[in-house]
């Protein structure tokens, strides 16, 4: 029967999942938040949407999208690094988590 072996996939993510890329995705996600808040508003985004971010790291991207749809609206952060996804979770009190997402 075949396996998945997600240490595998973030193994040949070439910037990896240190504390220092996960400060560095979050000081990158701040400098470019008006940037990203245009393209997601552009792309459709607004209240009650239900969004899926792929890739989602330590969540910015997931939680600028969850401000966008507020509360009548749902993000769902899917990640192969468990432990972005526990970071995420730790920075959205009130997120709810797999080994590999985060719902907001
Ligand atoms: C640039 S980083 C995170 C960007 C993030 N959206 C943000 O807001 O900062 C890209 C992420 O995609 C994840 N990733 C790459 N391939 C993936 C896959 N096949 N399944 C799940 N996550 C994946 C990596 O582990 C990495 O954390």
């Amino acid at each position: 029967m075949a396996t998945h072996d997600s240490t595998k996939h973030e193994a040949d993510y070439p910037l990896g999942h240190s504390d220092e890329e996960a400060r560095r995705l979050a000081a990158q996600a701040l400098q470019l938040e008006g940037f990203t808040e245009d393209v997601l508003r552009r792309a459709g985004l607004r209240p009650g949407l239900e969004v899926l971010d792929l890739g989602a790291g330590v969540g910015d991207v997931a939680m600028l999208a969850a401000r966008l749809v507020g509360k009548n609206g749902k993000v769902v952060g899917v990640e192969q690094a468990s432990s972005s996804i526990e970071i995420a979770a730790r920075r959205k009190p009130g997120s709810t988590t797999s080994p590999s997402s985060l719902a907001i």
